[in-house]
C-alpha cells in the first residue's frame, strides 16, 4: 500500500473554536476514502486544509511524499490535488466548456508575455486543453450541454459540471465535497458510478465528504469519522457501522442531515 496522502495531527482553530483537533490519517494510492460526521464536524475546514484554501494551526500534510508545508498553497492543485466545492464554485454566466477550462489553468504555463513571444507553444497548450475537456465531457456523459449556460442547468447537472472542473486539472486525489447532497436517488447513483469509473478508469484517488450513508457504505474503500473537530473512529465500512462512538455521536447530533432519524442513515449505520 502506498500512502499517496498523509495528514498527521492537523489542527484548525477559528479563534476559540477548535474546527479540526488533531487528526490523523492516511489515504494510500487507488482508495476510495469517505470523511463522515454530523454537521459542523469540521469536514469541509478538513478539506481546506488539504487542499491549501486555509493554512493549519498545527501539523502536518504529507502528499506524494512531499510535505506540503514546503509548497505554496496556489500550487496544491498544480501538483495533483483537485477538489470540489459543497456550494459550487462555477461561473454561472459561462458554457459547460468554459467552466471546465478553467479548471485546466493549472497547467497552462504560458503568461501573456509567452502569447507574444512564443505563440507556438500557448497555441500547443490551448489546443491540448481543449482536447482534455472534450474526453472529460465525454467521460462524464454530458456532451448535450457542452454549449449551454451553467445558470441554466439543473443543479444536478451543475454538479457534474463541477466534477468536470475538478477532472480538468488531471488530479492524482480528487476531494469531492458533498457530491450528491440535494440530489435526487437517480442522479446520486450516476455520480456513485462516475466515482468508481474515476478511480477504476482515470486512476485517481478519491477523498470524499458524504452525509449518504447507502453511497458512503458501497463504494468506500475506508471511511473516516469526525466528530467536533476529532476524529473518533476509522476504517472499513463494516468497521465503522459497528462502532459504538460512530453511533453514538450520529444519536447525540441534534440537528443534521445524517441524523439516523432520517430513516435511511439509520438503517446503515448500526
Ligand atoms: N472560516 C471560518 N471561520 C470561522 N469558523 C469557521 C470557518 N469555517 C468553518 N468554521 C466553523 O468550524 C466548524 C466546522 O465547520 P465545517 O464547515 O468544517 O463543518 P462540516 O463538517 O463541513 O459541516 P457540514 O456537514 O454542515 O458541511 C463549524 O463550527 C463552523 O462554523
Ligand atoms: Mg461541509
Amino acid at each position: 500500500m502506498t500512502v499517496l496522502l498523509s495528514v498527521q495531527g492537523l489542527s484548525k482553530t477559528f479563534g476559540g473554536l477548535k474546527a479540526v483537533s488533531g487528526v490523523d490519517l492516511d489515504v494510500a494510492e487507488g482508495e476510495i476514502c469517505s470523511v463522515i460526521g454530523p454537521n459542523g464536524a469540521g469536514k469541509t475546514t478538513l478539506f481546506n486544509l488539504i487542499s491549501g484554501v486555509l493554512p493549519p494551526s498545527a501539523g502536518r500534510l504529507v502528499f506524494a511524499g512531499r510535505d506540503l508545508r514546503e509548497i505554496r498553497p496556489w500550487h496544491f492543485a498544480g501538483i495533483g490535488i483537485g477538489r470540489t466545492f459543497q456550494n459550487l464554485a462555477l461561473f454561472k454566466h459561462g458554457t459547460v466548456a468554459e467552466n471546465m477550462l478553467t479548471g485546466r489553468h493549472v497547467h497552462l504555463r504560458s503568461t501573456v508575455f509567452d502569447a507574444v513571444l512564443h505563440l507556438g507553444r500557448t497555441r500547443r497548450e490551448e489546443i491540448a486543453a481543449r482536447r482534455r475537456i472534450e474526453e472529460i465531457i465525454e467521460f462524464l456523459e454530458i456532451e448535450h450541454i457542452r454549449d449551454a449556460v451553467v445558470g441554466t442547468l439543473s443543479y444536478g447537472q451543475q454538479k457534474r459540471v463541477e466534477l468536470g472542473r475538478a477532472l480538468a486539472s488531471d488530479p492524482k486525489l480528487l476531494l469531492l465535497d458533498e457530491m450528491v447532497s440535494g440530489m435526487n436517488r437517480e442522479e446520486t447513483e450516476d455520480i456513485a458510478r462516475f466515482i468508481l469509473d474515476i478511480r477504476d478508469q482515470l486512476g485517481i484517488t478519491i477523498l470524499m465528504i458524504e452525509h449518504d450513508m447507502r453511497i458512503v457504505m458501497d463504494i468506500s474503500d475506508r471511511v473516516h469519522v469526525l466528530n467536533f473537530g476529532e476524529k473518533i473512529a476509522g476504517g472499513t465500512p463494516d468497521e465503522v457501522r459497528s462502532d459504538p462512538a460512530v453511533l453514538e455521536a450520529y444519536l447525540g447530533s441534534k440537528h443534521g442531515r445524517a441524523e439516523p432519524a432520517r430513516g435511511e442513515a439509520a438503517a446503515h449505520v448500526g
